[in-house]
């Protein structure tokens, strides 16, 4: 079992600039999506290493179905691609997967992949990779309050409880690649109280040494909750 020095349990990813990335390198924006894959693949690996427990990484949100077909499609398909070519490599390293967001409203093949890896994974420990696929917070927010007033009332425990992310651990770290600063509606409420970190490298340029270079700086942050 790895030790982590730096306290983070749970790291979000907001993986932006793929696109960017391939412009600089005129290449089609699906060769960013690919080289995307690629550091998803590094980052995953590096995270169980680095002593993480939980991290999500925002993949689709539910606000990308604005771009053209063509891309979109091309995203599905590297979807289903990592996952199938994945598995093996998740049980390999202990990876639990989870997908959060509105996923079940995929197509049925991606549906169907989606529920066979989350079952072949179900057993594993040592990290829990949550994807957010069609995700989008506002709709998380609406689905959980939804719930909790239908169970009784609406407080923030039983909003808790309902939230797709209920089974995991507190949000700590929320990096965001590419140089943009905002949420892009990712994780609104598991954000209340996370710690921030904005790197201005592009997604496909984000390195394990470059997660370990947030962490270190997480671990330096003092947090207060509004206390002392
Ligand atoms: C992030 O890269 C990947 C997804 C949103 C799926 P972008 O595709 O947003 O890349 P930029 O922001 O256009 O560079
Ligand atoms: C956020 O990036 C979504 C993902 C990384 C999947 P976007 O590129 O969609 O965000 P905006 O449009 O710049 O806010
Ligand atoms: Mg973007």
């Amino acid at each position: 079992m790895t030790v982590s020095h730096h306290g983070a349990r749970h790291v979000a990813i907001i993986m932006d600039g793929n696109g960017r990335w391939a412009k600089k390198r005129l290449l089609p924006r699906l060769a960013g999506h690919k080289a995307g894959v690629e550091a998803v693949r590094n980052i995953v690996r590096a995270a169980g290493d680095l002593g993480i427990e939980a991290m999500t990484l925002y993949a689709f949100s539910s606000e990308n179905w604005k771009r053209p077909e063509e891309e979109v499609s091309d995203l599905m398909g590297l979807m289903k691609r990592f996952i199938l070519s994945d598995l093996d490599e998740f049980a390999a390293n202990d990876v639990k997967l989870k997908v959060i967001g509105n996923w079940r409203a995929l197509a049925p093949d991606v549906v169907a992949l989606i529920d066979n890896a989350i079952e072949r994974t179900a057993g594993n420990k040592r990290t829990t990779l949550a994807v957010a696929l069609n995700y989008g917070a506002q709709d998380e927010l609406v689905r959980a309050a939804t719930a909790a007033a239908a169970a009784g009332e609406i407080t923030v425990e039983a909003i808790e409880a309902n939230l797709d992310t209920a089974d995991m651990p507190p949000l700590d770290l929320l990096i965001r690649t590419s140089g943009e600063v905002r949420l892009s509606n990712f994780l609104l409420w598991q954000s209340a109280y996370a710690e921030l970190y904005f790197t201005d490298k592009l997604w496909p340029d984000f390195k394990p040494a470059d997660l370990k270079a947030a962490l270190d700086q997480f671990a330096r942050r003092d947090r207060r909750y509004g206390g002392l």
